[in-house]
């Protein structure tokens, strides 16, 4: 099978889908690999790297891609990417399929679209969960990032001149991102609390050590994916009070709330960062969906009423590099599925669980009506 790897072009994307260990995995299962010039460069992995692990490099996305059978992305394809792929061949990616607007226009070009953040967390796949390598960066990182912008300390120093106070961190939101958040925060010292909806959340912020804040509830918080639903105007009513007297009591608050398909929950008004401390630090990892905070700006650091915000809504492309590694694992694992062991070419089996929730078109048919609008659903 021949395979490609362009470089990503949606504006701040410095990931890449394919690093040289798993190119050369591909090509010792039998693929041939072509990786567009500097495809790698902001993951530090230079086009000597790919070369030495046997791939080719070639001067531009048509020259990369045309001629592929499958093409390895981190993002969806932008319109102006669509002209350099061959018609009806296997696009793996990220395809962010709730805020999409060039579906059908993949359907359009025949390609069969693989939308890896659909695959689900069933323990087969746990190999290839890209949400859980790149939500585990994110929430890494966003502890660094606001320790960055916080003008103090983290952790308890006793110091000749007097004793500094440990920070006091919230994070709201407790799945993959958020646990990563709340390990780093307590390696640094800080004093950490921790909220979810999802009562099975406790035992996992405690175990790392952390304060879960709770509000009493009858309500089930969990859909059977393991994800969270909507709550009760009730519930969200009571969970904003105690929110709220969180966060005024807090140095730093890291969002993570995200209910899939739905705009993220606003679980800070702008009230609340009004009476939050001078010189606190936001940063908002619901960005990409709206965010959590009312006054977050998606991809800007803004200050407001002395509070720093940041809605970076791709936060994994800081690391790239690890992001880049994790990845490209994620990627290989997943195409083991596509292809047939014994001569390595492409079987796309629509029987399988993890291939059909992940597949968006296919032969010219969109599969997945539900990540239409009320405007795109007619043109199917
Ligand atoms: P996510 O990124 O969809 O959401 C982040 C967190 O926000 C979740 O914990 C969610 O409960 C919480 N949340 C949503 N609305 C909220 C609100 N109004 N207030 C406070 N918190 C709110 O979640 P993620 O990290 O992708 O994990 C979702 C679920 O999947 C979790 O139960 C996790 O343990 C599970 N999971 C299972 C895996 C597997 O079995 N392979 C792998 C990774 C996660």
């Amino acid at each position: 099978m021949y395979i490609a790897i362009p470089a990503e072009i949606t504006p701040r994307e410095t990931r890449v889908a394919a690093t040289p260990e798993t190119v050369k995995k591909l090509i010792a299962a039998g693929h041939e690999v072509t990786v567009q010039q500097s495809a790698g460069v902001c993951a530090m992995i230079s086009d000597a790297d790919y070369v030495a692990a046997g791939a080719t490099i070639a001067a531009d996305a048509s020259a990369t891609s045309l001629h592929a059978d499958m093409v390895l992305k981190v993002r969806a394809p932008l319109i102006e990417e669509l002209p350099t792929l061959r018609q009806g061949a296997v696009v793996v990616a990220i395809f962010s399929p709730f805020t999409n607007p060039n579906l059908l226009s993949y359907r359009d070009e025949n390609l069969t679209c693989l939308a890896l953040e659909l695959v689900p967390r069933i323990s087969r796949a746990q190999s290839m969960d890209v949400l859980s390598s790149q939500a585990n960066i994110a929430g890494y990182k966003s502890v660094l990032m606001a320790q960055a912008y916080y003008a103090r300390f983290m952790p308890m120093l006793m110091t000749a001149a007097g004793t500094v106070q440990p920070a006091k961190v919230l994070v709201l939101g407790a799945g993959v991102a958020g646990l990563q958040a709340i390990a780093t925060a307590k390696r640094l010292g800080a004093r950490v609390e921790a909220f979810d909806v999802r009562a099975a959340a406790r035992e996992q912020v405690e175990s790392l050590g952390a304060r879960f804040v709770e509000v009493a509830s009858d309500e089930d918080a969990e859909d059977a994916g393991g994800y969270a639903k909507e709550m009760s105007a009730d519930y969200q009513q009571r969970q904003s009070a105690l929110v709220a007297e969180r966060a005024i009591a807090s140095d730093i608050v890291i969002t993570t709330a995200l209910i899939p398909g739905r705009p993220a929950p606003i679980l800070i008004q702008s009230a609340v960062v009004e009476q939050m401390r001078m010189g606190s630090v936001i940063v908002d990892l619901a960005a990409e969906m709206g965010g959590n905070c009312a006054l977050t700006e998606k991809d800007a650091v803004v200050v407001r009423h002395g509070v720093t915000i940041i809605g970076d809504s791709n936060i994994p492309a800081q690391m790239a590099a690890d992001a880049s590694h994790l990845y490209a694992r994620n990627v290989l694992n997943f195409i083991q599925l596509l292809v047939h062991s014994e001569d390595a070419t492409l079987k796309v089996d629509a029987a399988d669980e993890i291939i059909a929730a992940t597949m968006l078109c296919h032969e010219g048919d969109f599969l997945q009506p539900k990540f239409l609008t009320n405007s795109t659903k007619e043109d199917v």
